[in-house]
């Protein structure tokens, strides 16, 4: 089944950083006191960012 136009979010995995989401976005991150919606974010992969869980651009030093 082809779930393409049914999706409320797209992800993109950038190639050596973030993880581009768009759509209907509801983040949660108990841990750092984070509860948002958005229609794009970008969420660290890399583990570098002083920003987590968004990407900072660290990724590219
Ligand atoms: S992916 Fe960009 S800072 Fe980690």
């Amino acid at each position: 089944m082809d779930y393409k136009d049914k999706a409320a979010a797209t992800i993109e995995v950038i190639e050596n950083g973030p993880l581009k989401i768009s759509g209907a976005i509801n983040l949660t991150d108990q841990k750092r006191g984070i509860k948002t919606s958005v229609t794009e974010l970008y969420l660290c992969r890399c583990g570098k960012s002083a920003r987590k869980p968004y990407c900072d651009g660290s990724h590219k030093h």
